[in-house]
């Protein structure tokens, strides 16, 4: 069912396209809710759930893949793409909450992983059983191997998750033959992008969740579709790595992706409802991300410049200053993101302990300011840390094998939400759950039913947060009028009647802005010079 304009409980949104704008709160689905005891958060666990999402203040959800897949990568190893996997439900459950969602004022964004399948998916099944040559293999890419007898690779390109960036077949009989590129998990079979049956499959990939509503995707991996053709060699020592902003490499940001989203754009366009295409494209800065969002590319593309700029007022400033003007270039919005399922939660980036939930908050009003769109993760606003100690025998990350066991990967950010109760795993399954990865006990303070009971909490504060965004319309436009306030406070207008300011210094300082405080992270007070911050706090005033 196509989203609503009169939603159920939502305020009604004005006339600007809602993606410039919106709101959009990331359910890591593994994670959320689990309806039925398997320790696998899932579809209907989210739907019952959906209640307090609308009630935090978000405009949209982002799913993460919860296709049919062995779940080598959490289900970005995706071995049908038009069907759920019976861990997260049925497509059945699919339609009943994206109508819920709809009804609640909520869009729906799913994942779409274009840039590899699973091994198990039937064209990797296929293409293995094929002779070398044969054209079911040219879906992906396959190359013989270097060397007298083909046994080493074809390059030496390395996997983002560690390890050769290639694995070679072999014959039941245990003959080896060709090797196949992946640039994550060897589970992960990459698509060949030349072939113009893969473009022709996610066309209809495409339609087919936007027929069934889906208000639009977040694209997995979108500068990586495309390889140089030559498959050069990289530098030696150079980094394979998925965050490192900095090196041009052969397999990603190649012109050739932009023509896909190109057509992918006319896909989206054909459809009512305004659906939006977001970009997970890690390149090396402002301007290479703004090309994604070209007037006939994607809507928006995640901010990683802004998730890496720490807890530096000068770099906060410069990402600002940049993204806006390079994504207005284009006339797209930006994105303003802190978290996700592949990084470590800002809490415990930001210091850990009672600082790093300090600066999280002020770095929650910060984000919230900006015009713009914004992205949450969840549990952030629980104020959840990272988990740093979970046992070794429970990681699931590939990261922790394909690295020897030296990096323990993602899985401190993908622990089960606590939502009530007294004893793990607080509410996130029935009773008796063991869920997929153990969640603390220490967690018992941070439930959303304990934070909903404290006007002090987390929870309380993005509510809050949301709702002044919302009805001061923050997040349009496109100016930050910043104000001259020292190295280690930003302070901005955004138009007449609405300033934010961040304490970023280790101590108190006042900042020459007056009117009525709409929300604070922490005791501000207000005196005729302005407003007093504490160390690590920001507020937001109106007039
Ligand atoms: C980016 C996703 O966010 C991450 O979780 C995944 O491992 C890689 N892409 C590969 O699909």
């Amino acid at each position: 069912m196509p989203f609503s304009p009169e939603p159920g409980t939502a305020t009604p949104r004005t006339q600007r396209e809602w993606w410039r704008d919106a709101v959009i709160y990331q359910i890591y689905v593994r994670s959320f809710a689990d309806s039925d005891g398997d320790g696998e958060g899932d579809l209907p666990g989210i739907r019952s759930r959906l209640p307090e999402l609308a009630a935090l203040g978000v405009d949209a959800v982002w799913l993460t893949p919860f296709y049919v897949s062995p779940l080598a990568d959490g289900g970005y190893d995706v071995a049908d793409y038009r069907d759920v996997d019976p861990r997260f439900g049925t497509l059945a459950d699919f339609d009943a909450l994206t109508a819920a969602a709809h009804d609640l004022g909520l869009r729906v964004i799913i994942d779409v992983v274009p840039n590899h399948t699973s091994s198990a998916h039937r064209w990797f099944r296929e293409a293995a059983a094929a002779e070398p040559g044969d054209p079911v293999r040219s879906r992906y890419i396959f190359r013989p191997g270097r060397g007298a007898a083909g046994e080493e690779p074809p390059n030496n390109w390395n996997s983002i998750f560690g390890g050769p960036a290639w694995t070679r077949l072999k014959r039941p009989d245990g003959t080896p033959e060709e090797w196949y590129l992946h640039l994550f998990d060897a589970e992960q079979p990459d698509l060949n992008w030349t072939s113009a049956e893969v473009h022709a499959e996610f066309d209809d990939v495409l339609r087919f969740w936007l027929d069934r509503g889906v208000d639009g995707f977040r694209i997995d991996v979108a500068h990586g579709m495309v390889k140089d053709a030559a498959l050069p060699d990289i530098a030696e020592g150079q980094k394979a790595d998925l965050l490192d902003g900095t090196t041009r490499l052969p397999y990603f940001d190649q012109e050739g992706v932009h023509e896909i989203y190109r057509r992918w754009r006319t896909i989206a366009d054909s459809y009512p409802g305004q659906r939006a295409l977001v970009a997970e494209a890690w390149v090396e800065d402002a301007e290479r991300v703004a090309r994604y969002l070209r007037p006939d590319e994607l809507h928006q593309a995640f901010n990683f410049e802004y998730l890496q700029a720490g807890w530096d007022p000068r770099r906060v400033r410069e990402v600002v200053d940049r993204s806006l003007a390079s994504n207005g270039a284009v006339g797209a919005p930006t994105t303003w993101v802190l978290s996700n399922h592949d990084v470590t939660r800002h809490v415990t980036r930001f210091g850990g302990g009672a600082t790093g939930l300090r600066r999280s908050l002020a770095a929650t009003l910060l984000t919230l300011a900006l015009p713009g769109s914004a992205y949450l993760y969840q549990g952030e606003e629980l104020g959840l840390p990272e988990v740093t100690d979970l046992p070794e025998d429970a990681l699931q990350d590939p990261t922790w094998e394909r690295s020897g066991r030296t990096e323990r990967g993602r899985d401190g950010c993908r622990v089960p939400l606590p939502w009530e109760g007294a004893e793990p795993p607080f509410g996130f399954g029935p009773a008796g759950t063991v869920p997929w990865l153990p969640v603390p006990a220490e967690w018992a303070g941070l439930t959303r039913a304990a934070q909903r009971a404290d006007p002090g909490s987390p929870l309380a504060l993005y509510t809050a947060a949301l709702r002044a965004r919302r009805e001061a319309a923050v997040g349009a436009g496109d100016a930050v009028e910043w104000l001259d306030t020292g190295p280690e406070v930003l302070a901005f207008r955004r138009g007449a009647g609405f300033a934010c300011a961040v304490n970023m210094s280790g101590a108190a300082a006042v900042v020459p802005l007056t009117g009525e405080v709409l929300v604070a992270s922490g005791p501000v007070e207000q005196r005729a010079d302005g407003v007093v911050l504490p160390a690590d706090t920001a507020v937001w005033l109106r007039g």
